[in-house]
């Protein structure tokens, strides 16, 4: 059978780099990305669009319909940063949002879902170093929040109607196609943007702030390669911890300093945004990752910042 592709939230952060990878792999025609707001590039262009409110259960029941698509990527959410600043949107979008679309698949026998989650479904309690896949978890923002509600409902809705939905939780990822979307790890995107316009950043996270982050091609190559992957490998059902590699802000300045010399880093004096990064981990254990779809990271800090500078340059 022939997979049609169906990808909400596609103006994203991730869903534009998605989007073109999966057209890549599966044609144009096959991919129908699907937002609230209009694309401005590549994607209308290259193949088919629909405008979707994840939340309006009838217009997203008439892309099932009219698609009959095989597999289901729900990217659309509202992130860590933003959440707090409306935490019963975040909630409504982010469990809502999924709910709808674990129904519709059940419905319509959808073969598979993609649902992403996040470092953020741990909190203050967890353990910080080699976060392992299972332990406490008490996030305390909205996101977090809503992120390990949603876990534990593809676990549900996985055994219970067999629905075969797969999940990564993701470390801050780092891209220069479009804008992050409102996180805490945003900041390492943005110090990249600044050290080339203007030589220095100030940074909302304090130097000793190390958090689990990963390249944006790592992130997409091993989304598609855990849904290429045999069911009967996947082990886990809620989401896998997953990661590329750890930094704080200062060694992420040394590194942006090898390219651009004089670089300064300063400070923000006190951001809402340090709060949620001192309770997310510091590194993750992603041993299950590696050993159930062998999920292997290929960027570094070095091999990342090259790719950053030489791609924001043109
Ligand atoms: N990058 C996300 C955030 O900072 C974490 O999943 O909110």
């Amino acid at each position: 059978m022939r997979d049609t592709i169906v990808v909400i939230g596609s103006n994203g952060q991730i869903g534009t780099e998605l989007v073109s990878e999966l057209r890549k792999i599966y044609g144009d025609g096959q991919v129908i990305a699907c937002d609230i707001r209009r694309p401005d590039y590549d994607i209308k262009n290259a193949g088919p669009f629909e405008f979707v409110n994840v939340l309006e259960k009838d217009i997203l029941k008439n892309i099932f319909q009219k698609y009959k698509p095989t597999q289901v990527y729900l990217l659309a959410a509202l992130l860590s940063a933003t959440g707090e600043q409306n935490p019963k949107l975040a909630w409504d979008l982010n469990m809502n949002g999924l709910l709808n679309v674990l129904d519709l698949a059940e419905e319509f026998k959808t073969p598979k879902i993609y649902w992403p989650s996040s470092i953020a479904v741990f909190g203050p309690n967890s353990p910080k170093v080699q976060t392992p896949q299972y332990c406490v978890m008490d996030p305390n923002t909205v996101y977090g929040i809503s992120k390990l509600a949603g876990e534990r409902w593809c676990e549900y809705y996985f055994q219970k109607y067999g629905i075969d939905v797969r999940s990564i939780r993701y470390p801050g990822l780092i891209s220069w196609k479009a804008a992050p979307g409102g996180g805490t790890t945003d900041y390492a995107i943005h110090i990249f943007h600044d050290a080339l316009k203007k030589g220095s950043y100030h940074s909302f996270l304090s130097a000793d702030t190390e958090l689990p982050m990963m390249y944006i091609d790592d992130a997409i190559r091993g989304t598609i390669e855990l849904m290429d992957a045999p069911a009967e490998s996947i082990n886990i059902r809620s989401s896998y911890n997953f990661t590329g590699m750890s930094f704080t802000p200062e060694t992420l300045a040394e590194e942006i300093r090898r390219h651009i010399p004089g670089f300064k880093l300063y400070y923000t004096e006190y951001d809402q945004r340090q709060a949620i990064a001192s309770s997310w981990p510091k590194s993750i254990d992603d041993s299950q990752a590696q050993k159930d779809w062998a999920w292997k990271p290929e960027f570094d800090l070095s091999k990342l910042a090259m790719e950053m500078f030489n791609n924001l340059k043109r």
